[in-house]
């Protein structure tokens, strides 16, 4: 699909993206458009680099593509200078190798943080509650009557929820579980947890001035004291502007030893990245511990589910649709467009890890 094809600059997106402003906003600057109709869901190397062609001014990806040194020298040799990732995580982008080859590198952060943090505490909730494990029920004909043991979960209020990566979507989900469920906190992160503080600070001067019943809530010395003491643990490697998602510190951060650690009635919810849980360990602690619940958005092998995960009742599973609400996914299409143009044409670039 072409737009604007008498556009000066060419620009490629691997993917169709919602909405039509992030088309607009590159025609307006004398871009040529074009959307690859391709219709596998992944795109291999080979497939983009054909797309990319012997032209080629800058390219927005998705986070299923591999986005290296072939990649990145194809994309320099068609005289590109931009890529931007329509995703704030970036552990599918070879940062050194674009930098090598003289290709910024743009993401989306901000768009999506309340989308992310909404779709954690759905997941939190719908484990708590056995949501799924009900509907499923219902819908089998299952349901013959009130009964006082049916679907017991868990109450959420009073409890203390866990946040390890205190970034902008660590910390909105926090807010959103102390206010929402009058939770208590108990956060880790290495690199920051300024934002979450002031939060937690003036939420506190608001429920004294209020009259109201403090929440509690404290800054963990290290990740195994979030994991022994909550009982809902939202594992997210924010920091995944800051410092990549997927590195030798995060991967398998949650394991056979961490889950372990938990309280064997916790919740775990993971939106981040699936390497950062093993997975295989993750389905033993499930088998084992019919009490501990899960609520996955990513996965280790996605799109795959490692063997035993689809079986467990104790999981709620979800395609990485944390972002997928219209707002943020057409705000992060036209980011990702503003990244590409802002490059191509000298304008500021929106977000840009390799700068
Ligand atoms: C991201 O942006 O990194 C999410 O995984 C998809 O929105």
């Amino acid at each position: 699909e072409v737009w604007n094809p008498n556009g000066k600059y060419r620009v490629i997106s691997t993917k169709a993206m919602p909405g039509t402003r992030w088309i607009r906003l590159l025609t307006d600057h004398d871009c040529r458009v074009e959307i690859c109709t391709q219709k596998q869901t992944i795109l291999s190397v080979e497939d983009i680099v054909a797309l990319i062609g012997d032209k080629c001014d800058g390219v927005i990806g998705q986070l299923t593509e591999d986005w290296g040194e072939v990649l990145f020298s194809a994309l320099s040799k068609a005289g590109g200078k931009a890529f931007s990732n329509m995703a704030v995580g970036y552990n599918n982008v070879d940062v050194n190798a674009a930098t090598k080859y003289g290709v910024s590198v743009g993401n989306t952060p901000g768009v999506l943080t309340e989308t992310t943090a909404e779709l954690a505490a759905s997941l939190s909730l719908a484990a708590a509650r056995r949501i799924v494990e009900a509907d499923e029920f219902m819908r089998a004909g299952l349901y013959d009557g009130w009964l006082p043991h049916l679907f017991v979960g868990n109450l959420l209020k009073g409890q203390t929820v866990g946040v390890i990566g205190a970034g902008r979507i660590g910390s909105a989900y926090a807010r959103m579980m102390i206010e929402g469920f009058k939770m208590n906190l108990i956060y880790y992160d290495l690199y920051q947890a300024t934002r979450l503080e002031k939060f937690v600070t003036g939420y506190g001067e608001f429920l004294k001035s209020n009259g109201e019943l403090p929440v509690s809530w404290k800054r963990a010395s290290s990740m195994e004291e979030v994991l022994r003491e909550a009982d809902v643990v939202r594992n997210l490697c924010l920091s995944i502007s800051l410092h990549p998602i997927l590195d030798k510190t995060t991967y398998h951060l949650i394991n056979k030893n961490s889950l372990a650690k938990m309280k064997k009635e916790a919740i775990l919810v993971n939106c981040s990245r699936g390497p950062v849980v093993d997975e295989v360990a993750l389905v033993e602690h499930l088998k084992e511990n019919p009490m501990f619940r899960v609520g996955l958005d990513v996965f280790e092998d996605e799109p795959y589910m490692k063997p035993g995960l689809a079986d467990m009742k104790n999981a709620v599973v979800v395609p990485h649709i944390a972002s997928a609400s219209k707002w943020t996914r057409e705000g992060m299409a036209a980011l990702a467009a503003l990244n590409v143009l802002g490059k191509i044409k000298g304008y500021p670039v929106w977000a840009n890890p390799n700068n």
